[in-house]
């Protein structure tokens, strides 16, 4: 349950913000960066990975679900439906949205910061992995750019900067930070994040395509919502087939650059699959 960890260190909910963040944590995603995180630590360093992973998978999820909260904000995309639910700023209010994202952001690092499985250097190394993919080079610079081009027309490699640093970022670092927990080498480092590269650019463009194919039950989010929104899509500048096409051919080189690897990237395998064929 994303933030239950954050949430059962406090006895009872009294504050506003304290409600708000447990009921935040009552609706998960498809929590596929901690999965994406524990399954390249496992194809690196094999199962005995899987408990030092947890602190870190945990941290990843929390930024993501900061990112979604401050996303769906009235000044952002100003959305009203998230994980199937009202979203935060509707079920409480702007202020303690904004707020539950700002300590959610804050206690990804904290936990990172006391995992006692890892090495001192490993948390450093994991601490700046996530820093820099969540901020200015990463997603916040990613969201800065999309809502810079919101009713704008933009180039097909403009699109492919913002939906890489807006969501490629954060699913890179789930890959290489699980490398850094599985102790990788620099080289399977690397790989890793070339795989992270496509398979979150594929993974956005289904985004893309899942808003326009799907409905808002399915999703547990508006459907629709980009093209009302005046976003460049991928579906927008190529069409439903075309941005489902590059989605999956995305997905078929990230496969084989880990086809080399041993049996231990099954799981990863599935996951990676799981990304780009989704209706949800
Ligand atoms: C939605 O992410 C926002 C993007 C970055 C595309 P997810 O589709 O992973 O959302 P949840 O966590 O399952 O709700
Ligand atoms: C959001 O992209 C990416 C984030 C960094 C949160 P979108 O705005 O397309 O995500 P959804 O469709 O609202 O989940
Ligand atoms: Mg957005
Ligand atoms: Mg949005
Ligand atoms: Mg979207």
């Amino acid at each position: 349950m994303t933030g239950g960890r954050v949430v059962a260190e406090k006895a009872t909910a009294t504050t506003v913000l304290e409600r708000a963040l447990l009921a935040s944590s009552m609706n998960s995603g498809k929590r596929l960066r901690p999965q994406l995180l524990e399954a390249a630590a496992r194809a690196i360093g094999g199962q005995s990975t899987d408990r030092k992973a947890r602190a870190s998978a945990e941290a990843i999820e929390l930024i993501h679900t900061y990112s979604l909260i401050h996303d769906d904000l009235p000044a952002m995309d100003d959305d009203d439906l998230r994980r199937g639910h009202p979203t935060l700023h509707v079920a409480f209010d702007e202020a303690t949205a904004i707020l539950v994202g700002d300590g959610l952001q804050a206690k990804a690092f904290e936990l990172i910061a006391n995992d006692d499985q890892l090495s001192a250097e490993q948390r450093i190394e994991l601490v700046q992995c996530l820093a820099k993919a969540a901020g200015f080079d990463g997603m916040v610079g990613g969201q800065g750019l999309d809502i810079e081009a919101t009713q704008k027309e933009l180039s097909l490699d403009e699109l492919k900067k913002i939906h890489a640093l807006k969501t490629g970022a954060l699913i890179t670092a789930a890959l290489v930070m699980g490398g850094i927990v599985g102790e990788a080498s620099a080289s399977q480092v690397a790989t890793l994040r070339v795989v992270g590269d496509k398979i979150g650019l594929a993974f956005q463009i289904i985004d893309d395509v899942i808003d326009v194919r799907s409905d808002s039950t399915t999703l547990g989010k508006t459907a629709g919502k980009d093209a009302a929104a005046g976003k460049t899509t991928y579906v927008a500048l190529m069409g439903l087939e075309a941005a489902e096409s590059a989605a999956l051919e995305l997905y078929q080189e990230s496969l084989s650059l880990i086809a080399e690897w041993d049996e231990n990237t099954e799981v990863l395998r599935e996951l990676l699959a799981k990304m780009v064929k989704r209706d949800r």
